[in-house]
């Protein structure tokens, strides 16, 4: 049986449960968020002249709900339920879980604040200014001290692949956003700073930060997800634990490396760019053998698939992790970055990732933690998490298909030129011939939120029901 009663009464689940419930909720926010910024690029005036609902400021205030309110949550969630079941003990130091669940709370609250009313250092997803930066650093430090304080007083001797994940997720994050956040204050009463980098020293840390940030926050993370729900809910052993471990230490030893594919044809030292473009190839490699891992694990059973719409959700955001990671290094190479680089082609990329990986996957295992840590057998209606589950995909498809036509097709329009050496096409011409597109975006986007809100409210009807009295639902 998989009820709350099965989970040992000493550990800390109130900490996974607030985690799990707010990562609905600035799913919701973070996604309604890029709803209205792709709906302002169909509409400009949807600004409606106000400063603070401009598209400048409201599309760092959607990458960062999406990344660190959502996603973050998710993972915040999914790592401290994962390191208690795995080293069989509570949750390490007290009440600095709890500490850890109101600041980050109150690091949302401060950016959702800053963000649309202009503060910003201009750093992509590290917009955020020096005191929610330092504030960031403390509830991190606390977060690491209860992730491994936790792995250290285990009473099992071995420790889980998840683990291995979550932890380099923490520990890296913590190192890239101190070293990128370096910054000297205009005054210590203004929210204005400068960082301590210039020119190309400051491109190369932040993308030296902004890459790993993708590689260890939205990928390493995730794995580590992948890792304990995946064979879970398909309630098979992980197909190879050789191939996890090799698997591990290959992803993090290459994708440090690997930032300067974001600076091709920048003042950025042309090897250093190669070097990128290089460690990005590489990187196809354990990306991939991660990916069939996962899927693997479903040997024996497929048939599941048929039934069980949160297998689903594992599933098919795993296949969309192996469609990015294949991208991404093809991308990466730089004659192909001539053409991707500035166009939508990498909006199509980063939502292939983000909507099909990173929130899928998040998904499923929301889905599959709900009904254990509320006393439920499952969820409130099994047809719901399927009619989710088909939103969910069929919003991304639209989303990434959209933007790699109009990416591809700008891409081509900006390099064409006549018999005479002038450009065919003007700027404004390729705008044009977004705007379709722009439009399908915006419907996918509407469709996958439009399943966010199927979750909250079968979440909500699950939540509040008497306790044990949903039983296991299969699709007919
Ligand atoms: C093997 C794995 C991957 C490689 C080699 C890779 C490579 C790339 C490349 C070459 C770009 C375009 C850089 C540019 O022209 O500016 C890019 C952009 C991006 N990728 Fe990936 N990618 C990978 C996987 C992923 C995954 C799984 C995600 C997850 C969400 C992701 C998120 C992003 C984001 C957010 C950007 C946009 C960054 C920005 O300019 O703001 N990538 N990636
Ligand atoms: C309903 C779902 C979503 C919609 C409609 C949406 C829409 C958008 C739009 C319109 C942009 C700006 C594109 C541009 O400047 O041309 C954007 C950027 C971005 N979104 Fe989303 N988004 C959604 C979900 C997500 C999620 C779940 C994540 C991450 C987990 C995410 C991560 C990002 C990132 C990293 C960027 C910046 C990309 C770059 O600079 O290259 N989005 N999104």
């Amino acid at each position: 049986m998989t009820t709350a009663t099965n989970i040992q009464p000493d550990y800390n689940m109130k900490v996974v449960r607030q985690f799990t419930l707010t990562t609905i909720l600035w799913g919701i926010v973070g996604m309604s968020v890029g709803v209205l910024i792709a709906a302002q690029l169909v509409w400009p005036a949807l600004n409606f002249d106000t400063p603070w609902l401009t598209y400048s400021r409201l599309r760092p205030l959607h990458t960062n709900a999406v990344i660190f309110a959502f996603g973050t949550s998710a993972l915040m969630a999914t790592s401290f339920y994962v390191v208690q079941r795995t080293c069989q003990t509570r949750l390490f130091g007290g009440p600095l879980a709890s500490i850890v669940f109101w600041g980050w709370q109150l690091v949302i609250l401060s950016a959702a604040i800053s963000l649309p009313l202009g503060y910003t250092t201009s750093k992509e997803y590290a917009e955020l200014e020096w005191p929610i930066d330092l504030l960031i650093t403390v509830i991190w430090v606390l977060y690491a001290t209860v992730f491994f304080g936790t792995m250290a007083i285990r009473k099992t001797s071995h420790i889980y692949v998840a683990n291995w994940f979550f932890g380099a997720f923490i520990l890296t994050v913590a190192v890239l956003h101190i070293v990128n956040s370096m910054a000297i204050p205009v005054s210590m009463s203004s929210m204005k700073s400068y960082s301590v980098y210039a020119g190309a020293v400051d491109a190369m840390v932040q993308w030296w930060y902004g890459h790993n940030a993708v590689g260890f926050l939205l990928t390493a993370g995730f794995l580590g997800m992948m890792y304990y729900f995946v064979p879970k809910q398909a309630n098979r052993p992980v197909y190879s634990y050789r191939l996890s471990i090799i698997h591990f230490w290959a992803l993090i030893a290459v994708y440090i490396w690997a930032g300067p594919h974001h600076l091709h044809y920048t003042a950025l030292p042309d090897w250093a760019q190669s070097l990128g473009m290089v460690m990005s190839l590489i990187l196809f490699a354990p990306s991939w053998g991660g990916m069939i891992n996962g899927i693997m694990t479903l040997s024996g059973a497929w048939h599941k698939l048929r039934t069980d719409p949160i297998l689903r959700f594992l599933v098919v955001s795993l296949s969309f992790y192996g469609m990015s990671t294949f991208e991404g290094p093809m991308m990466a190479i730089k004659t192909v970055n001539a053409l991707s680089h500035y166009t939508d082609w990498t909006i199509g990329h980063v939502h292939s990732g983000a909507l099909g990986w990173v929130a899928m996957v998040s998904i499923g295992s929301i889905y599959h933690l709900v009904p254990r840590l509320f006393g439920q057998q499952g969820m409130y209606s099994t047809a719901l998490v399927n009619l989710h589950f088909w939103l969910a995909t069929v919003g991304t498809v639209l989303y990434i298909v959209a933007m790699w036509i109009s990416g591809v097709m700008q891409g081509l329009m900006w390099r064409a030129v006549n018999a005479d050496g002038t450009l065919t096409y003007t700027f404004v011409e390729s705008l044009e011939k977004s705007y379709p597109f722009y439009a399908l975006r915006f419907l996918g986007g509407l469709i996958f939120l439009t399943g966010m809100f199927v979750m909250a409210y079968n979440t909500f009807k699950t939540v509040t029901a008497e306790e044990g009295s949903i039983k296991p639902q299969e699709l007919a």
